[in-house]
C-alpha cells in the first residue's frame, strides 16, 4: 500500500480539507480532482485566486501547492496513483422521483463510484468524506466489489476495495482552524481484519497532527448516521432558541439575556444558541431532510415529523422577519428601498447556499421592495442567485448601498459592521431610517440615539 491519497471533489470540503492534510502529512503526495476544470483551474491559479474564500487557506495553500498538493482534472490518473481515495463530491437534496425534496441526491457519489471501479488496477481503500444516508457503504461496495455489499469488506472477485466512512464536521468560515484542531475526526469501517487495516492507514493520515484520544472509530453505519445525527442536533438547536425568540418579542423577554442563562447550564452549553434569521449553509436543511427521508423509510413517522419541525421552525422565522417590517413600515413596503446587510449564510465565508437573506430577498421582492444587495464576499454568488428577480442593484460598498434607502436588514454578522459610522448612513437614508437588525450584532440603543427605528431578534 502506498502512501498517496487522491480527492475526488475539489469543492468547499475537497480543497480545505486536503490542503491541510498535506500540510501535516508532507511525505504524502496528495491529489484533488474534479470533472470541474474551471474549479480546477481556479485552484491552481497564479493569483491564489481560489474558488472558495475561507481564512487562512491561501496560506495554506501556498505552502504545499506544487509540493506534496495537486489539483488537476486527471482522476484517472490519480486514482491509479493512490491506494487511499477519499471521495468529496456533492449530494444535494434530491429534487425528482423517488424521495423528491428530502433524500440525498446519489448521483454524483454513484459516477465517482463507478469511475474509481473502472480506474483502479490495484487495491482501494475508498473513503466517505460526503455526508451520506446511513448504509451508503453498502451500495457504494456493491458497485465497487461488483456483487451485493456485505458491510464486512469482503471482496467480490479480483481488486479488493474497502469503504470506510470519514464524515468531516468542519464548519465553513472555521474550516482551517477546525480542521488543524478537531473536536474529533470520525473513521468508521468494517470489523474485520481487512476493515481494520484499512481503518489505521486512515487513522495514519490524522494522527499526524491529531491526538489519539480525538480520532474515533466506529462501524460504518454508526459513522454515517452520526453525521446526520450531529447536524440535526445543532440544527435543532438554532431552531429551538428562534422559537423561543419569537415568545420573547411577543412577551417583553429578551431572547440573548434568555440563552446567555440556559446557556451557563454545563449541561447544555452555550453554543448554537444564537437566535437569528435561521440556519442557511449547505448542509442543514439538506441533512435534516435526509434524516426526516431515512425516518420515513424505517416507518419511524413521529421521528420524522419531529426533525421536519426543525426545518419549517427555521422557514418559518424569514417569514416572521419580513411580516415584522412589513408592520414596522406601514403595512406597505411597495417601491421602498431595503438594502440587505450580508448576503452570505453567515459571516467570514462566500458561500450563499441555503442562506436566509436569499429567501428574506424572495419575500420582498414579492412585495415589489427595491432591494440593494451589499456583501464583502458574497456579492457574485448573490448575483447568481438572484437572478430571476427585477430590481435588485449590488454595491460592495455599504455607505453608497446605504444612501436613499427607507430601511436596512442586516442579514449577516460581519465583524465590520459595528464598526461602520452609522451616523452618517443615517444621514444618508430617508426618514423615518430603520435597521432591522436580525443578528443581534449592533449597538442598538447607539443607534436609537442616532435616530434608527431598530428592531432585533428576540426583542
Ligand atoms: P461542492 O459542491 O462545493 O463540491 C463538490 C465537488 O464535487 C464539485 O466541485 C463537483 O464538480 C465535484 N464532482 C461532482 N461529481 C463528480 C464526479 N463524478 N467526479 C469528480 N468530481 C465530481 O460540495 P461541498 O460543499 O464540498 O460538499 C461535498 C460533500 O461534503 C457533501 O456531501 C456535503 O454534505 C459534505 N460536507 C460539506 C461541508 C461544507 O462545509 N460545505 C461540511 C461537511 C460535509
Ligand atoms: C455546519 C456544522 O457546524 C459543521 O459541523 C458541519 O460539518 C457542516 O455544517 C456541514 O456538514 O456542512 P456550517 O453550515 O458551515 O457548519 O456553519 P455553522 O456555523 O454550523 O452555521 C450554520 C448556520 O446556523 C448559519 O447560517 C449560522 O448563522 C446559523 N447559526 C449558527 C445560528 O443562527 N445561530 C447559532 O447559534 C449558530
Amino acid at each position: 500500500m502506498n502512501r498517496n491519497i487522491v480527492c475526488i471533489g475539489a469543492g468547499y470540503i475537497g480543497g480545505p480539507t486536503m490542503a491541510v492534510i498535506a500540510k501535516m502529512n508532507p511525505d504524502r503526495k496528495v491529489m484533488v480532482v474534479d470533472i470541474n476544470a474551471e474549479r480546477i483551474a481556479a485552484w491552481n491559479s497564479d493569483d491564489y485566486h481560489l474558488p472558495i474564500y475561507e481564512p487562512g487557506l491561501v496560506d495554506v495553500v501556498k505552502e504545499v501547492r506544487g509540493k506534496n498538493l495537486f489539483f488537476s482534472t486527471d482522476i484517472k490518473g490519480a486514482v491509479q496513483e493512490c491506494d487511499i481515495v477519499f471521495v468529496g463530491v456533492n449530494t444535494p437534496t434530491k429534487m425528482f422521483g423517488k424521495g423528491s425534496g428530502r433524500a440525498s441526491d446519489l448521483q454524483y457519489w454513484e459516477a465517482t463510484a463507478r469511475s474509481i471501479k473502472e480506474y483502479a488496477k490495484g487495491d482501494k481503500i475508498v473513503v466517505e468524506k460526503s455526508t451520506l444516508p446511513v448504509r451508503t457503504a453498502a451500495a457504494m461496495e456493491a458497485i465497487l466489489n461488483g456483487e451485493r455489499g456485505t458491510g464486512n469488506g469482503e471482496r467480490g472477485s479480483g481488486i479488493r476495495f474497502t469503504v470506510l466512512s470519514n464524515p468531516e464536521f468542519l464548519a465553513e468560515g472555521t474550516a482551517i482552524k477546525d480542521l488543524l484542531e478537531p473536536d474529533r475526526v470520525l473513521i468508521g469501517g468494517p470489523q474485520t481484519e481487512t476493515g481494520e487495516k484499512a481503518i489505521q492507514a486512515v487513522v495514519d493520515i490524522y494522527a499526524a497532527w491529531v491526538p489519539s484520544e480525538r480520532i474515533l472509530t466506529t462501524n460504518v453505519w454508526s459513522a454515517e448516521l452520526t453525521k446526520l445525527a450531529a447536524n440535526a442536533f445543532l440544527a435543532q438547536r438554532v431552531s429551538s432558541i428562534n422559537a423561543i425568540a419569537g415568545l420573547c418579542e411577543a412577551t417583553g423577554a429578551d431572547v440573548d439575556e434568555v440563552a446567555r442563562v440556559i446557556g451557563a447550564d454545563r449541561r447544555i452549553g452555550p453554543k448554537f444558541l444564537k437566535a437569528g434569521p435561521g440556519f442557511g449553509g449547505s448542509c442543514f436543511k439538506k441533512d435534516v431532510l435526509n434524516l426526516v427521508y431515512l425516518c420515513e423509510t424505517f416507518g419511524l413517522h413521529t421521528a420524522a415529523e419531529y426533525w421536519m419541525g426543525v426545518i419549517r421552525m427555521n422557514e418559518h422565522q424569514q417569514e416572521r422577519i419580513v411580516s415584522r417590517l412589513f408592520s414596522a413600515m406601514f403595512n406597505t413596503l411597495a417601491n421602498k428601498k431595503i438594502v440587505l446587510f450580508g448576503f452570505a449564510f453567515k459571516a467570514d465565508t462566500g458561500d450563499t447556499r441555503e442562506t436566509p437573506a436569499g429567501t428574506v430577498a424572495r419575500l420582498l421582492a414579492e412585495e415589489h421592495v427595491r432591494i440593494t444587495v451589499t456583501d464583502p464576499k458574497a456579492l457574485g454568488n448573490a448575483k447568481k442567485d438572484l437572478s430571476e428577480l427585477k430590481d435588485v442593484a449590488y454595491e460592495i460598498d455599504e455607505y453608497k448601498a446605504a444612501a436613499g434607502a427607507d430601511a436596512i436588514v442586516l442579514m449577516t454578522d460581519w465583524k465590520h459592521y459595528p464598526a461602520l459610522d452609522w451616523q452618517r448612513i443615517y444621514d444618508s437614508m430617508r426618514k423615518p431610517a430603520l435597521v432591522y437588525d436580525t443578528r443581534n450584532c449592533l449597538d442598538a440603543a447607539k443607534l436609537r440615539q442616532i435616530g434608527f427605528k431598530v428592531l432585533n431578534v428576540g426583542k
